[in-house]
């Protein structure tokens, strides 16, 4: 099958367009043909990851550690890069029943990757749902990571109708549907925070203030709100803590060490508090997520399209700045299981 592997970490000329065996379902495995996959944040990581040092990684030391051991140190233990993915079944193992020949379907495949090539195996009970119907490949393909992920966060901290949110990163993978989540579904008033090519996309998704971090600070803005959740983890505590209210959240979804202190020394003190949140992909959220997909409470937006033999391309254009919403690869072409 054909595929876009990772031969050594670097820029995005090292990823080439070959041809590799293609993965063979188990019993209980379903085969997909991918029909696309998004560019995200960690297919951009692990692509260079021999220059992430623990101080360039957005959690802590032990995480980055597992990261090295899993994707490897000097060269990569993944060649296959694609953590989502939406395609169509094309054989079952002996022993599935959820899904058969012929079925759309989308899903997320988190550190395991692999979906930027024409086939990928995933067991039955993984996260792998029936695509929504409403929406393209390229559309479903982009929607997996951000719904899961925003749905447990916004489950976790018990977000409320009515209650005021600002999220920090509202542009990136997770940001637009804990924007969309935060107002469609959960009720609340929503604010975001991104960059200038962003902010009427990140309008678009229903925020209903938009701040353009490169010309003000939010910190230093009159408006105070019940949660702030910052998706890279950037906004010190000692900032933030005067536009939270009297009782209000700072919820980190990307923390060190010393966030996680301060969470644990605010939830002693009680007041305003330090979340650091981890969440964990389910089933069961991405077809809830598909069914909010189904109903436009979750749309994903999708910027450009590149093929397969593009992948460095749809890097490239992912890291510009430029993009607003998702960069996606078509896996393109007569599909041959090889
Ligand atoms: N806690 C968990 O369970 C969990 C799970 C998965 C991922 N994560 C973490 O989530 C992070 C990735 O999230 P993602 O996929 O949404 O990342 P992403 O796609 O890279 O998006 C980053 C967002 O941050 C914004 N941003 C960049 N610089 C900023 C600044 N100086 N001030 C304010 N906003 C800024 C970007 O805005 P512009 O693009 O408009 O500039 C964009 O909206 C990683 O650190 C990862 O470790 C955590």
């Amino acid at each position: 099958m054909k595929a876009s592997i990772l031969t050594k970490f670097g820029p995005p000329e090292v990823l080439r367009t070959c041809d590799v065996a293609a993965p063979v379902p188990k019993d209980r495995d379903i085969l997909i043909r991918v029909h696309a996959t998004p560019v995200g944040f960690g297919d951009t990581l692990i692509r260079d990851f021999a220059a992430v040092t623990p101080a360039k990684f957005n959690m802590p030391g032990l995480f980055w550690l597992i990261g090295k051991m899993t994707f490897g140190f000097r060269k990569p233990r993944v060649s296959i890069l694609g953590s989502e993915f939406a395609g169509e079944v094309e054989a079952v193992g002996r022993r599935v029943t959820r899904f058969k020949k012929g079925d759309a379907v989308f899903g997320y495949r988190g550190p395991r990757m692999g979906a930027y090539a024409e086939f990928l195996c995933m067991p039955e009970n993984g996260v792998v749902s029936a695509k929504p119907a409403n929406l393209t490949y390229e559309q479903a393909a982009a929607g997996p990571y951000g719904a899961i992920m925003a749905l447990g966060l916004l489950r976790k901290i018990r977000l409320q109708p009515g209650q005021s949110v600002l999220v920090v990163g509202a542009s990136g993978g997770i940001g637009p549907a804990v924007v969309q989540l935060a107002r469609h579904h959960f009720g609340a008033r929503v604010a975001g925070v991104c960059g200038t090519a962003r902010v009427e996309y990140v309008k678009s998704l229903g925020a209903d203030t938009v701040i353009d971090y490169t010309r003000e600070d939010f910190m230093d803005r009159p408006e105070t709100y019940d949660v702030v959740i910052d998706i890279l983890g950037k906004s010190p505590y000692s900032r933030c803590r005067r536009i939270l209210k009297p009782q209000g959240r700072l919820v980190y979804v990307s923390f060190k060490t010393r966030q996680i202190l301060q969470m644990l020394r605010t939830s002693v003190l009680g007041g305003k508090k330090v979340v650091c949140a981890l969440v964990s992909e389910k089933q069961e959220d991405l077809a809830f997520a598909k069914e909010l997909m189904e109903a436009g409470k979750i749309r994903t937006i999708v910027d450009r399209v590149f093929p397969l033999e593009q992948a460095a391309e749809a890097h490239r254009y992912a890291a510009s700045g430029a993009k607003k919403g998702s960069v996606v690869i078509s896996i393109t072409g007569p599909a041959i299981i090889s």
